[in-house]
C-alpha cells in the first residue's frame, strides 16, 4: 500500500484544487467501480452495486489538503498569502511551498523580535526567488500546497496531507477487496473539506444515502503534553462516537463496533474535543442521515509530517470491509 500512499500524500490538492489528486484516484478505482461520476464541483463518486438488499450507504474521504493562497504581491515580488483551511502559523517558518504549475516556494517571516513568539500567519511571506512582482512567475489567487516527501519508517508513515489521503487510500483499498455487498455504498473522494465540508454536503444531497461513513485521521493523547484523549497510534481504528461537530449515531456506533468484536480487530472509541469531518456535513443533508466515521489515530495533525501507523489504515480497511459487506440494522 506504501507505493499508493506516496503517490497519494505527495500529490497537489489543496482545498477548491483537488484536480490532480482526482486524476491519480481515478484509475486505481475505474477497474472495480460499475459507475463512477464527477459532480460540479469536483467531487469524484464511485457505485459499487448490491444485491438488492441492503441500504444505500456513502462513505466519504476528502482528497483536499490545507494550503495557501496568494493576496498580494509586494513590489519586491515576496508573496503574502492567505491561509485554505487550518493552517497553523507555528507550522509555516522555513517550510516549502508548491504551486500547481511546480513552481516551488520557501516561507520566511517579518522581523522576529522576541525568540519565543510566533509571528502570526500575516506577517509571512513565500519566496519563489523572483526579483520583482514584474518578474514574480506567480499570480495573485493562485494556491499552493505544502512540500514534503513521504516517510516510511517501520509501520510509521509521515507526510503532509495524510490527512485525508490516507482515509483516500482506504477507501481505494476498501472498494478493490469488497467482492459482494448487499449494500449500494457510493465512495464519494470529495473536495473542500478543509473549508467546511462542503464537497460532502452536495455529494450527500445528490445520493441521499441510508448511512453515511467518513474516513478521516483523528489526533491522538500519546504524546508528550498531548490533550488527554484516550486514542493511541497504533491501537486500531477509532470508532467515532463524538467530534465538535458531530455526535454519531448510535446505533450505527453499535454496529462498528460488534463487526469489530466479530472480527476480532483491534479497535479504540473516539471522543474528539476539536475538529470535525464530513461525516457532519452527511448527518445534517436532506432529512438527516444516520452517520458515523472511522477515524485513523494521526499525530501532529494539520502539520507537514502527520503520522499514521500502517497497521491501523490496514485494520481501518478490515473494519469497512466487514461492515460493508454485512447486513446494516440500524
Ligand atoms: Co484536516
Ligand atoms: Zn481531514
Amino acid at each position: 500500500m506504501n507505493d499508493l500512499i506516496k503517490k497519494l500524500v505527495e500529490a497537489y490538492g489543496p482545498s477548491g484544487f483537488e484536480d490532480n489528486v482526482r486524476e491519480l484516484i481515478r484509475p486505481e478505482i475505474e477497474p472495480f467501480a460499475d459507475e463512477l461520476l464527477v459532480d460540479a464541483l469536483g467531487n469524484l463518486i464511485a457505485h459499487k452495486k448490491g444485491d438488492g438488499s441492503g441500504l444505500k450507504v456513502m462513505i466519504a474521504a476528502h482528497m483536499d489538503e490545507i494550503g495557501v493562497m496568494v493576496s498580494h504581491i509586494t513590489k519586491e515580488g515576496f508573496l503574502r498569502f492567505t491561509n485554505i483551511g487550518g493552517v497553523y502559523p507555528h507550522t509555516l517558518l522555513g517550510n516549502r511551498v508548491q504551486f500547481a504549475d511546480g513552481t516551488i516556494g520557501v516561507i520566511g517571516s517579518d522581523r522576529i523580535t522576541e525568540r519565543g513568539a510566533v509571528h502570526p500567519l500575516e506577517k509571512h511571506f513565500i519566496d519563489v526567488g523572483a526579483a520583482s512582482r514584474e518578474t514574480c512567475p506567480v499570480n495573485v489567487g493562485d494556491a499552493a500546497g505544502f512540500l514534503r516527501p513521504f516517510l516510511a519508517q517501520g509501520t510509521r508513515l509521515s507526510a503532509k496531507s495524510m490527512d485525508d489521503r490516507i482515509g483516500c487510500v482506504i477507501a481505494i483499498e476498501t472498494l478493490k477487496r469488497l467482492s459482494e455487498t448487499p449494500h449500494e455504498v457510493y465512495f464519494v473522494f470529495s473536495v473542500q473539506e478543509e473549508v467546511g465540508c462542503r464537497g460532502a454536503q452536495v455529494a450527500a444531497n445528490r445520493l441521499d444515502p441510508d448511512v453515511g461513513i467518513a474516513l478521516d485521521v483523528t489526533t491522538t493523547g500519546d504524546v508528550p503534553e498531548a490533550r488527554p484523549m484516550a486514542v493511541d497510534l497504533g491501537k486500531g481504528p477509532a470508532i467515532k462516537v463524538k467530534d465538535s461537530g458531530m455526535i454519531a449515531h448510535v446505533g450505527l456506533v453499535k454496529i462498528m463496533r460488534q463487526r469489530a468484536e466479530e472480527a476480532n480487530l483491534p479497535f479504540q472509541m473516539e471522543v474528539l474535543e476539536a475538529g470535525t469531518t464530513d461525516a457532519r456535513s452527511i448527518q445534517i443533508s436532506n432529512g438527516g442521515t444516520a452517520a458515523g466515521c472511522i477515524s485513523i489515530p494521526c499525530r501532529y495533525v494539520h502539520s507537514q509530517s502527520e503520522t499514521v501507523d500502517a497497521n491501523d489504515v490496514e485494520n481501518s480497511v478490515n473494519l469497512l470491509v466487514e461492515i460493508l459487506s454485512k447486513p446494516i440494522v440500524l
